[in-house]
């Protein structure tokens, strides 16, 4: 790739402790081959020198309109971006932002980019919750920002809850789908949808060390998550025992067994636009739990296992949408016959739309690619080519956000 065909991204910094997460941010930007032009603002020098700045991103960081200013920084370097992304965005930085103001480099470029935009905020939850951050918050995005929703979690100093910044790897992952969107880049089709995505595969305990569970890993659910995030959702995450990190801007609720999810989902469901299921649900679980450790006794032969059914969460939010309107999305793993078994499982389940893919040992389960065959309820069959999870993941809010009206 030249130097002319990366793609230039600006980095803007505001003033906040998180900026020292940034530097990975963009060291993920320039080693994914992005030409990364960092915009600090004043108080972020504060937090992370010049310094570092134009040593991981071999440029200049210049914060002040009054440099070079033969080179017009102020309006060229919004004009000439790709992609802007604030990380961390403040509450200060977030208000200057939704009101237009422009005094320093970084608040110009935001007004002369026409570019998407992307603002990692970072703050206390109490100013994060604020009814000017909310306003402001909301102004941006109504204007076409993508604001991503902060993490919850250790917050500086004693404090924890909402406003922490997202992993910078998974804020990267955010800039990459924006962009990977191309013409689409700034279409936020998913803006002011809520939608509910259940991931990972759940465990059935059997005794305090024993469960019945399955191999899947949540990737694919992972991957809706974040390409609803780039699509402007709010989302919520529902994860039964997955390792993946959380996605940034998904709110993530964790669930072990099929009666935890099947609770979160619900929950969740009450005002949600759409709900993917994508998490592999144990159809049955052990009719006992047994509160000590199975012991083997020397010379018998074990207890059969006994089972008792699951609720189908999927059957059942189909069946009773939680609002009109409501898109419900399965997915189907076969073995055998798998289109014919899918369209069958289409009907029973009542859903939408039910994605459905061939699984076997080396297929599907962890791996980063699926192929797959989109069944719709209308009778529209839409095949997915063999390519990664997030290709899937695009089709199907396609499929959505067509349906959505
Ligand atoms: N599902 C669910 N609740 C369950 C089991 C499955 O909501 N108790 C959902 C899954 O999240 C998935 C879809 O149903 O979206 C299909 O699951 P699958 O296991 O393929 O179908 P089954 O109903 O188990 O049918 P079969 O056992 O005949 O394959």
């Amino acid at each position: 790739m030249t130097t002319a065909d990366r793609p230039r991204v600006v980095l803007g910094v505001s003033g906040g402790i998180a900026a020292y997460k940034a530097c990975e941010l963009l060291r993920r930007l320039t080693e994914s081959g992005h030409e990364v032009r960092v915009v600090p603002t004043a108080s972020a020098l504060h937090f992370v020198g010049e310094a570092t700045w134009s040593a991981l991103s071999g440029r200049p960081a210049t914060t002040e309109v009054w440099e070079s200013v033969h080179e017009v920084p102020h309006v060229r370097i919004g004009q000439s971006a790709d992609l802007v992304v604030v990380a961390p965005a403040t509450a200060d930085l977030l208000a200057k932002a939704a009101h237009g103001l422009a005094d320093d480099l970084l608040t110009n470029t935001l007004l002369t980019a026409r570019c998407p935009v992307v603002f990692a905020p970072a703050m206390h939850t109490e100013m994060w919750e604020h009814p000017a951050t909310r306003e402001n918050v909301a102004t941006l995005r109504r204007r076409g920002a993508l604001v991503i929703e902060p993490a919850v979690g250790r917050l500086t100093g004693v404090d924890t809850g909402k406003g922490r910044l997202p992993d910078p790897g998974q804020i990267f992952e955010v800039c990459r789908r924006v962009l990977e969107r191309g013409e689409r880049a700034g279409e936020q089709d998913l803006a002011g949808r809520h939608v509910v995505i259940s991931a990972g595969g759940t465990r059935e305990p059997l005794d305090p060390v024993r469960f019945l569970g399955n191999r899947s890993t949540g990737r694919q659910g992972y991957a809706l998550a974040r390409a609803a995030v780039a699509r402007g959702a709010r989302v919520t995450l529902v994860s039964a025992n997955s390792e993946l990190p959380d996605p940034a801007g998904a709110d993530v609720v964790r669930a072990g067994t099929a009666a935890q999810l099947r609770e979160a989902v619900l929950k969740a469901a009450a005002d949600a636009d759409a709900v993917v299921m994508a998490a592999a649900v144990a159809d049955f679980r052990p009719a006992r739990y047994a509160q000590g450790k199975i012991k083997k006794r020397e010379g018998a032969e074990p207890e059969p296992l006994a089972l008792v059914r699951n609720p189908d969460i999927l059957a059942e939010i189909s069946a009773d949408r939680a609002r009109p309107g409501q898109i419900v999305v399965g997915f189907a793993a076969e073995t055998d016959d798998v289109l014919a078994n899918g369209r069958a499982k289409l009907v029973r389940k009542g859903c939408d739309l039910l994605v459905v893919n061939e699984v076997g040992e080396h297929k599907t389960f962890g791996s980063e690619t699926n192929e797959a065959v989109v069944l719709a309820a209308d009778g529209t069959e839409t095949p997915v080519p063999h390519g990664p999870k997030d290709a899937l993941a695009d089709t199907v809010w396609d499929l959505v956000t067509a349906r959505l009206g």
